[in-house]
């Protein structure tokens, strides 16, 4: 089941940006494309744990600032050679409003 919290307006993220979300769960990049299209992943490289938040996006990708590993936007999984992959969080725009799942974290609350 979905459960979606408003994190905040589409503007809010400048196209080709990122902001983070802090939750129960660790932080989340949420990614605004040209396209205005939003993506959400875990704010941690599958290599070393990189801020792919701070990375250079790319189309649907972004570049990790660490040691340039390239993450799909869409599924999380690393690109080219590299291996891993970063969980993904389903996300929408609704009213120009970014809209989140929580429904991953509040179970992970109610089971604390
Ligand atoms: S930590 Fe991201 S590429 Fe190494």
């Amino acid at each position: 089941m979905s459960d979606f919290v408003d994190i905040g307006h589409l503007d809010d993220i400048p196209p080709e940006g990122a902001r983070v979300v802090k939750t129960p769960l660790g932080c989340i990049a949420v990614f605004r494309t040209s396209e205005d299209e939003v993506f959400a992943l875990d704010d941690r490289c599958p290599h070393k744990g990189g801020p792919l938040s701070n990375g250079i996006q790319h189309g649907r990708s972004v570049t990790c600032p660490l040691h340039n590993w390239v993450i799909s936007l869409e599924t999380g999984q690393a690109e080219g050679a590299d291996e891993g992959s970063v969980a993904t969080w389903a996300v929408k725009v609704e009213g120009g409003r970014i809209l989140l799942d929580r429904s991953r974290f509040s179970r992970a609350v109610a089971a604390e």
